[in-house]
């Protein structure tokens, strides 16, 4: 640690009159153990940015100072032996050319000490310049705004410590144990999962009922449509339905301590997706280091688990099991097409159809990835000019999911005009339409033109809202928070996708990390996305989850609300000071309803029934640990922890 001495008197001149005459030792905030803050993006900068370039704030270079980007956060101990705290706070110009904007916090514990306006890229910078006299414990903050977390390299210029005898000392952020709510499953007979499922006539279908309770189950449905039969041990059902219509299937789990029924519609029709697809999908575990056993150890551990009991059907292959063309890796190069122009994969996967064969076995469906350039964003064959070929290949294979990622069709495309940009989902939507083959159909191109307003008339299942998540607390909320407004696009068949999950194992491969989200963080995540209706797919090795990530992933009426045969996607309907409350409808008439706090401390929240649009006397379910918490009339409230949900459902 780097002190200098300095005597305060021009100092004095200027702040306060405590410090007269007295000796301090000056600490730079830099020169403190930096690796303990936790930011955004980049990485925490000693006396540079985030992104390692000098600290430069409105055209002025500041030798000394801390790099960050918003939403961060940094944790000291004072123990009361500090004066002031000083620096200039602001984004740094390398972002000049943005739209960054963040706000800076000081916290003593709970109390807010100071706070800056908004700040923004090129902009002028703010003084902190504040007493730090009896503080115990500093809590230094940036915090993105509305427009989310982009560009905000936020930097603490020129900041140090007055020092009277005691030094500061970077710490941990405080432990957050990570309390499971979710009760364990009855060992009698119970139906998960989806209540409604669609499919079109003649196409090949496969539905696995879930079930939890102890095996042997077994199963029965009555009304299945002609062309269905039901494997009465598994609880699959496969064939084709010829005639298009509404089915109402009454479904049993019998197991040796009771039985349980519940109504299956199906639809066969012309829509599938109904409910947001469940699933798991290779890229935020795995990233390009995925292969043939990779993805069945997943298929394994899918069922396994129990996760299969709880309504989890997709098992989805990202990127880069294709050949990547002019490599000289023998795995992944070699021939990208064969004779006839069929996609070729590479040697991580020998025998696709081998695999997918294996997938529905077991009862689950496989999804696959490709883009409509010439290559996909880690550089493998992509589907250009060959969709008719490859939409036939996916369906040979017997995919029943494909994501087309927009990447390198960037080089195609003229413009960013809507006809450029619904071009080549319109060219695969229709090679999809000629394979006779059930894929839920998934856009990739980052929310580009508000695909939300046109991605089912593309025939989109689902599209893709934003740009890739991580598994930090910044890309979480702003992503996940930033969905107000999308809800009148959401709808059984077509879904606002904000991307996958990032509980669990994580890391874009080969060496995985569990999730930086703290475990309230985790809560909100699943929450606000089960609130959202979207596809909820796992980005975590399912063969390493531990009982938290599990009890995340099979909370049944946790994934009844993102099920719900409605199709709704929540609104926010309350928001002031970090505090949010998010609703949607469900078929039963009862309210979901979320209240979140995206602060760092705990906070009471209410929701009143006028917020919710009912009046009278309600009962309030909490739906994580899944117990009633009584009656309430006009208003519910409760104090939410830091950056953490109370998911409940508000019932006559
Ligand atoms: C990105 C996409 C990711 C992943 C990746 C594969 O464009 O958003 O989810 O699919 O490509 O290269």
């Amino acid at each position: 640690m780097k002190l200098i001495k300095l005597l305060v008197v021009p100092i004095l001149l200027l702040n306060t009159n405590f410090l007269k005459s007295q000796t301090y030792d000056t600490v730079w905030l830099s020169s403190l153990d930096i690796s303990k803050a936790t930011i955004g993006w980049g990485k925490p900068g000693k006396d540079v940015s985030c992104m390692g370039n000098p600290i430069i704030l409105n055209g002025k270079t500041y030798k000394k100072g801390f790099g960050t980007h918003a939403s961060s956060i940094f944790y000291l101990k004072l123990n009361g032996g500090s004066a002031r705290f000083h620096a200039l706070v602001g984004i740094n110009d390398e972002e000049k050319a943005s739209s960054g904007s963040a706000v800076f916090k000081v916290y003593s514990n709970n109390d807010l000490l100071w706070q800056s306006g908004i700040l923004k890229s090129g902009g002028p910078e703010e003084v902190v310049d504040i007493s730090m006299a009896n503080i115990d414990t500093l809590i230094l903050c940036t915090e993105t705004t509305a427009d989310g977390p982009n560009y905000d390299h936020t930097d603490w210029a020129d900041s140090y410590f007055l020092v009277k005898n005691t030094f500061p000392v970077a710490i941990d952020k405080p432990f957050e144990p990570a309390i499971i709510l979710t009760p364990k499953v009855p060992l009698t007979p119970r139906i998960n999962g989806p209540k409604i499922y669609g499919s079109r006539p003649g196409n090949d279908f496969l539905f696995r009922i879930s079930a939890t309770g102890e095996r042997p189950i077994a199963f029965t449905a009555n009304g299945l449509p002609s062309g269905l039969t039901l494997d009465a041990k598994t609880g699959i059902i496969t064939g084709k339905i010829k005639q298009a219509g509404k089915y109402e299937v009454n479904l049993t789990t019998t197991n040796k301590l009771g039985k349980n029924s519940r109504k299956l519609t199906i639809v066969c029709g012309n829509q599938i997706a109904l409910t947001p697809p469940l699933g798991w999908n290779s890229w935020n575990c795995f990233a390009c280091d995925v292969d043939e056993k990779k993805v069945k150890a997943a298929a394994n551990a899918m069922v396994n688990s129990g996760l299969a009991d709880h309504g989890w059907s997709y098992i989805n292959i990202d990127d880069c099991w294709m050949v990547k063309p002019e490599s000289d890796d023998s795995i992944v190069g070699g021939k990208t097409r064969d004779a006839q122009g069929n996609m070729n994969t590479n040697k991580k996967f020998p025998d696709m159809k081998g695999l997918a064969d294996y997938i529905h076995s077991l009862g689950l469906k496989i999804g696959t990835y490709s883009g409509p350039g010439p290559k996909t964003c880690a550089g493998y064959t992509a589907c250009y000019q060959f969709e008719e070929k490859d939409a036939q290949r996916f369906a040979d294979w017997g995919f029943d999911y494909l994501k087309y990622d927009w990447c390198d069709y960037e080089l195609i495309a003229k413009d960013h005009s809507l006809p450029e940009l619904k071009k080549p989902y319109s060219v695969m939507q229709n090679a999809l339409g000629k394979t006779n083959r059930d894929i839920v159909y998934s856009l990739c191109q980052y929310g580009m033109g508000d695909v939300w307003e046109w991605g089912a008339e593309v025939g989109g299942n689902c599209w893709r809202t934003t740009g890739d998540i991580t598994d930090d607390w910044s890309s979480v909320e702003s992503i996940g928070f930033g969905q107000a407004g999308h809800e009148a696009f959401a709808g059984p068949g077509h879904w606002n996708d904000p991307d996958m999950l990032v509980v669990g194992k994580v890391g874009w491969g080969p060496q995985l990390h569990y999730t930086r989200l703290s475990p309230n963080e985790q809560y909100t995540h699943i929450s606000l996305w089960a609130l959202l209706a979207a596809p909820l797919l796992i980005g975590c090795d399912m063969t390493q989850m531990d009982e938290f990530t599990y009890s995340l992933l099979s909370n049944d009426e946790v994934l009844d609300v993102n099920q719900d045969i409605l199709g709704k996607q929540a609104s926010r309907i309350v928001q002031y000071d970090g505090l949010e409350v998010w609703s949607k409808e469900l078929e039963d008439g009862s309210k979901a309803v979320g209240l979140f706090n995206r602060g760092l401390f705990p906070a009471s929240l209410t929701v009143t029934w006028k917020d919710l649009g009912i009046s009278g006397t309600y009962t309030v379910r909490d739906l994580w640990p899944q117990t009633d918490e009584g009656k309430f009339d006009q208003k519910y409230t409760a104090t939410i922890p830091a950056h953490g949900v109370k998911l409940v459902r508000v019932y006559k």
